[in-house]
C-alpha cells in the first residue's frame, strides 16, 4: 500500500482504544493505527461498497482482520457503541460537518476525533468551535497540496471563540516548515487575486495578505 505523508500524519494523531474510520476506503488508517498499537480494534466504515471491499482486502493482506470489522454505513450512522475514536479524512469540510451533526447523537463525550479536510477547513473549524467540539491542535501537512490535520475533543459542552485567523489558518498550529510554506503559499495565492482586482475592490484582500504577513513575520 503506499503511504502518503497525509496518511502517516493522521495515523500519528490517532490514540485510543477503539478507532472508527470513516470513509475508509484503502483503510491505511486501520491497519497502520493496528500495527503501531495506537489502538486494540477497528471498525473499517464506509458508504460504498467498492471502497470497502478495497478495505476488506488490504486488512486481509496485513494479517489484522481478527481485530477489524468492516462496516457498510452512511456516515457515523451505526457508530458502535465503544468507538473511542474517530478518523474522517480525505472529504471535503462541509461533507464531514454534515456527517458529524447527523450523527451527533451517536459520539460520546471524551471521543477524539482526527479530521482532515482537503478543502472548506474554516467552514469545519466555526462548526466545531460552537457544537461541542474542542480543536486541541492542528498540523498543515504539505503533501502535493497542503492538507490540514485536526485533532479534535468531543466534550458535548465547550465553545471555543476563533479568532479570525484561527479560523482561517488552523488552531494551535504545529510551527514548523510544511506551515511556514503553508502560510507563504497562502501569501502568493492572495497576491496573485489582488493583482486582478480592480482598485475599489481591493481592500479586503490587502488586509488578508497584511495578517498572513504579520503571521510570518510572528513564526
Ligand atoms: C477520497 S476517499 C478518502 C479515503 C481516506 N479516508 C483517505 O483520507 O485517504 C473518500 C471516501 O469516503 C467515502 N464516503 C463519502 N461519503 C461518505 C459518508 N457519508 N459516509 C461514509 N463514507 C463516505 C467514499 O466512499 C470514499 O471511499
Amino acid at each position: 500500500m503506499s503511504v502518503s505523508k497525509r496518511l502517516e500524519t493522521i495515523v500519528s494523531f490517532v490514540q485510543g482504544r477503539v478507532l472508527a474510520d470513516i470513509g475508509c476506503d484503502h483503510a491505511y488508517v486501520v491497519v497502520q493505527s493496528l500495527l503501531e498499537n495506537r489502538v486494540q480494534k477497528a471498525y473499517a466504515c464506509d458508504v460504498s461498497q467498492g471502497p470497502l471491499e478495497r478495505a476488506r482486502a488490504n486488512i486481509e493482506i496485513s494479517g489484522c482482520s481478527d481485530k477489524v470489522q468492516c462496516l457498510l454505513m452512511n456516515g457515523l450512522d451505526q457508530l458502535p457503541f465503544d468507538v473511542d475514536v474517530i478518523v474522517i479524512a480525505g472529504m471535503g469540510g462541509l461533507l464531514i460537518r454534515e456527517i458529524l451533526t447527523q450523527g451527533l447523537h451517536n459520539i460520546h463525550p471524551g471521543t477524539h476525533l482526527v479530521l482532515s479536510p482537503h478543502k472548506d477547513g474554516k467552514a469545519l473549524r466555526e462548526y466545531l468551535s460552537q457544537n461541542g467540539f474542542v480543536i486541541l491542535q492542528e498540523k498543515i501537512v504539505e503533501d502535493g497540496h497542503f492538507y490540514p490535520v485536526l485533532n479534535v475533543l468531543y466534550d458535548g459542552i465547550s465553545k471555543q471563540d476563533l479568532s479570525l485567523q484561527e479560523r482561517d489558518f488552523g488552531v494551535r498550529v504545529i510551527v514548523d516548515s510544511d506551515y511556514r510554506n503553508y502560510l507563504h503559499h497562502e501569501k502568493g495565492k492572495w497576491q496573485k487575486i489582488l493583482n486582478r482586482l480592480p482598485d475599489s475592490q481591493k481592500e479586503d484582500v490587502l488586509e488578508k495578505i497584511k495578517n498572513i504577513e504579520k503571521m510570518i513575520n510572528d513564526l
